[in-house]
C-alpha cells in the first residue's frame, strides 16, 4: 500500500520542526483558515436550495453590491477567529472599518486580512469561487493594534494564500518557504498534501483578463493583449485566453500550468479594480514563492506602499518570462 498522504496540519508540524523558533501557532492559525474554507464550502455545496444566492440589497464599501454569500463568507471568517486566541484585529474586502478583538490581546500575534468571497458575480451560476488571505504580525505588545497597523507592505507578509471552491475544495498557501497545495479529502474532512511545492513555469500559453475593458486600457497594454494574438510559433503564441471572473481560479490555472493574468489601470480608474491588501499581495506571494513574478506593469506587487485598508493597484500575475513581456509593453520598452 502507498504511504498515504500528509494532512495539513502534520505537514505544517514537520515543517516546523525545521525551524526552531516555530511555536505552534501558525499551525492553528493555518488550520482555522481550513476551517473556515470546510465551513463556506459546505453552504456553498446547497447554494441553490436553501436560498443564499442572489443580493442582500446592500452595496460594500467597494461600491459593488452585496451577494449574500458574501456576508455569509465574512461572518464565518469573523466566527472562527473571534476564537482561538491568535489574532487581534481583522480587515475584510467587505469591512469599511477593521474588527479589532481586545479579548484576544496581547496573547495573539497575528493581524488578519481576506477576501472572504473572492468572484463573488460566480456565485448565482454555480462557478468557481475562493477566498484570499493575508497575515502580518501585530504590533509591539504594549499596544492593541489600530487600522494603520494593519495597512502594510506585501514584504511584511507571515503567511498568505487563498481558498479554491472548485470541482474540489483546496487550500493554498504560503509562509515563505515554498507554495503548498492541500486539496480537501470530503469523505474524511481533511485537507491533504496535493501540491507539494508549487513551481509555475517561467512561461505560458494562457492569458486571462477581462477583454471588455480593451478600450479603456492604455496603449502598451492593448498592444500587449493584441501581441498575445498574433501567431508565433517561436514564443507559442497565439496564447489562449481563459477568463472565469474569479480571480483565485484564474490564478490556480496559471499557477499550474503558466501564463498570466491581468486586472490592469484603465483610463477612468488607473488603479484598476483588485485590491492590494485583500488580493494582490497575497497571491503575489503565493506565486513569487512558486516562482513567478507579480507586477503593476511598472514596478513589483509586494513593494507598492500600502496608504489605506481598501486601496486597489493594477495586477499582472503569472509565469516570470510572461509577466516581464507585459511590463516591457506597459512601459513601451518594446513594440510587436
Ligand atoms: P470580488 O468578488 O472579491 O469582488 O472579486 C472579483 C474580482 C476577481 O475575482 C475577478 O477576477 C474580477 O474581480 C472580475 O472582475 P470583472 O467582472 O470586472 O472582470
Ligand atoms: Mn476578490
Ligand atoms: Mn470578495
Amino acid at each position: 500500500m502507498g504511504q498515504f498522504p500528509l494532512t495539513l496540519s502534520r505537514f505544517i508540524t514537520q515543517s516546523q520542526a525545521t525551524h526552531p523558533g516555530g511555536t505552534g501557532e501558525f499551525s492553528s492559525l493555518l488550520a482555522q483558515i481550513g476551517l473556515v474554507g470546510k465551513l463556506i464550502a459546505q453552504d456553498l455545496r446547497r447554494a441553490g436550495l436553501i436560498s443564499i444566492l442572489g443580493t442582500t440589497g446592500e452595496i460594500n464599501v467597494q461600491g459593488e453590491p452585496v451577494k449574500k454569500l458574501d456576508e455569509i463568507a465574512n461572518e464565518i471568517f469573523l466566527k472562527v477567529f473571534r476564537h482561538g486566541g491568535l489574532v487581534c484585529a481583522l480587515a475584510s474586502e467587505e469591512m469599511e472599518k477593521p474588527v479589532l478583538l481586545p479579548e484576544n490581546w496581547p496573547q495573539a500575534k497575528y493581524l488578519l486580512l481576506f477576501d472572504p468571497l473572492d468572484g463573488s458575480s460566480n456565485t448565482d451560476c454555480n462557478m468557481p469561487l475562493g477566498a484570499i488571505f493575508s497575515v502580518v504580525m501585530a504590533p509591539r505588545k504594549d499596544r492593541m493594534p489600530t487600522e494603520d497597523d494593519l495597512v502594510r507592505k506585501g514584504t511584511e507578509q507571515v503567511a498568505a494564500g487563498y481558498l479554491l471552491y472548485g470541482s474540489s475544495t483546496m487550500l493554498v498557501y504560503t509562509v515563505g518557504q515554498g507554495a503548498h497545495g492541500f486539496t480537501l479529502e470530503p469523505e474524511i474532512g481533511e485537507y491533504l498534501l496535493s501540491h507539494e511545492q508549487l513551481h509555475i513555469p517561467a512561461r505560458g500559453k494562457v492569458y486571462g483578463v477581462n477583454e471588455g475593458n480593451y478600450h479603456k486600457w492604455a496603449t502598451g497594454t492593448k498592444k500587449y493583449v493584441d501581441y498575445l494574438k498574433f501567431q508565433d510559433k517561436a514564443t507559442g503564441r497565439p496564447y489562449s485566453g481563459r477568463y472565469s471572473g474569479c480571480l483565485v481560479a484564474d490564478v490556480h490555472r496559471i499557477l499550474l500550468g503558466g501564463g498570466l493574468y491581468l486586472y490592469p489601470g484603465e483610463m477612468d480608474r488607473p488603479d484598476g479594480k483588485l485590491r492590494l491588501l485583500y488580493e494582490a499581495n497575497p497571491l503575489a506571494w503565493v506565486v513569487e514563492q512558486a516562482g513567478g513574478r507579480a507586477s503593476t506593469g511598472t514596478m513589483r506587487i509586494l513593494d507598492v506602499e500600502a496608504k489605506n485598508l481598501h486601496q486597489r493597484v493594477p495586477l499582472i500575475i503569472g509565469s516570470a518570462n510572461d509577466v516581464r513581456d507585459a511590463e516591457k509593453f506597459i512601459q513601451g520598452i518594446c513594440e510587436p
